[in-house]
């Protein structure tokens, strides 16, 4: 059995990108069981991108990550030992904890994870961990949306933003992905569904939309911010939802204040209603949206794109991906091999 754990520290708070020393990786001994507490072997870590919200200065949603503390995430792994009665060695499970190979927990942020049958662990975690309850939520609890509505979504070839628009499908809408490039955009309409798709880096966002929405957007799904989010504004029809999602072009934003939403002004001129949420609110009904997620998977209905990163050690270089838009799906890292 494993002696020592390797894990990466925060070693400095991020103002800006994430350099060479925002991270510190150590090992250390694993600690002797207590009562009531269980050793994992971790298997995936989940890279999101509010991981570089966690380690800002910014007033939040929680506690941030501060320097000289484990980077927390979320993440899948195997009971080892247990002297939780809730857990049994050999048993897959999922919850937050550190970027570590091997941790000792308490078990409280954690429950097993179902296996699902022809599903691999991989897809399986990467939907059901954060992406996709997060793109349920905010389409159908927040959003409200329904039959017959113009869904327009940022991001969409990313975790959650592929998710939001099969969701959006299979509830009857019509979908507008924005993505960055052309290969991204092909994935939107050939492998997501989305009904149409926009490219940001080469097109006129706020042209096309109009273009594609002429009577307006019903339900703007926003994860992006900036100009992005002024481009959707604009287009929005009287009425309209904005679900603020995340704003993952402002959170390398260093020092003052962000720019805009330039185009504010249409919450008056359109009579719109924007919400913002995060997922971790949602932990009552997550066992009805989990079962729901994991059916349509089941059934082939619901298409989950992952990318793996291999090794720990990659972990800081690999969350860097979100914010490039290097990451050609769900990104995870994986720390050590599945069971068997
Ligand atoms: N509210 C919640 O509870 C909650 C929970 C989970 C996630 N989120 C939010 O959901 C959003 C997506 O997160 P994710 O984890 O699923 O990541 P993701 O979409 O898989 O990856 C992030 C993507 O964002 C795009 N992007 C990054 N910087 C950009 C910029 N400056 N301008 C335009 N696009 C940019 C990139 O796609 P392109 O290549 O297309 O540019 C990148 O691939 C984030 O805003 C995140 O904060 C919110």
């Amino acid at each position: 059995m494993a002696q020592t754990a390797r894990r990466w520290y925060l070693a400095k708070h991020a103002n800006a990108d994430i350099e060479a020393d925002t991270f510190e990786f150590r090992e250390e001994p694993i600690p002797a069981l207590k009562d009531g507490e269980m050793l994992v072997r971790s298997i995936y870590l989940s890279l999101d991108a509010t991981n570089r919200v966690w380690i800002s200065t910014w007033d939040q949603y929680m506690d941030p990550v501060n320097p000289g503390e484990p980077m927390r995430g979320f993440v899948c792994g195997e009971v080892v030992e247990s002297k939780n009665p809730a857990f049994q060695a050999g048993q897959i499970v999922a919850g937050m904890h550190s970027w570590s190979d091997y941790f000792v927990t308490d078990g409280a942020t954690f429950s097993a994870f179902p296996a699902l049958p022809g599903i691999d662990l991989s897809e399986a975690f990467g939907t059901l961990a954060i992406a996709g309850p997060t793109a349920y939520v905010g389409l159908i609890n927040v959003g409200e949306v329904k039959a017959g509505e113009t869904v327009v979504v940022s991001a969409a070839a990313g975790a959650v933003g592929m998710m939001v628009g099969q969701i959006a499908k299979l509830k009857g809408c019509r979908t507008i992905g924005i993505a960055g490039g052309p290969e991204k955009c092909a994935r939107l309409t050939e492998e997501f569904g989305y009904d149409e798709a926009i490219d940001y880096r080469n097109e006129d966002v706020a042209a096309r939309l109009k273009a594609l929405a002429p009577d307006g957007i019903d339900l703007l799904y926003e994860n992006v911010g900036g100009q992005i989010l002024d481009a959707g504004l604009a287009a929005m029809k009287n009425f309209g939802r904005v679900v603020i999602c995340g704003l993952i072009s402002t959170y390398n934003q260093s020092g003052g204040p962000v720019p805009g939403p330039y185009m504010f002004r249409n919450v008056i001129m359109r009579r719109l209603r924007i919400e913002g949420f995060v997922i971790l609110d949602y932990v009552e009904e997550m066992p009805g949206i989990l079962q729901e997620l994991a059916g349509w998977m089941m059934e082939g209905k619901l298409h989950f794109r992952v990318h793996v990163v291999d090794g720990l050690e990659q972990a800081p270089d690999a969350l860097k991906m979100l914010y490039t838009g290097a990451n050609q799906g769900k990104l995870m890292v994986r720390i050590g091999n599945e069971p068997g």
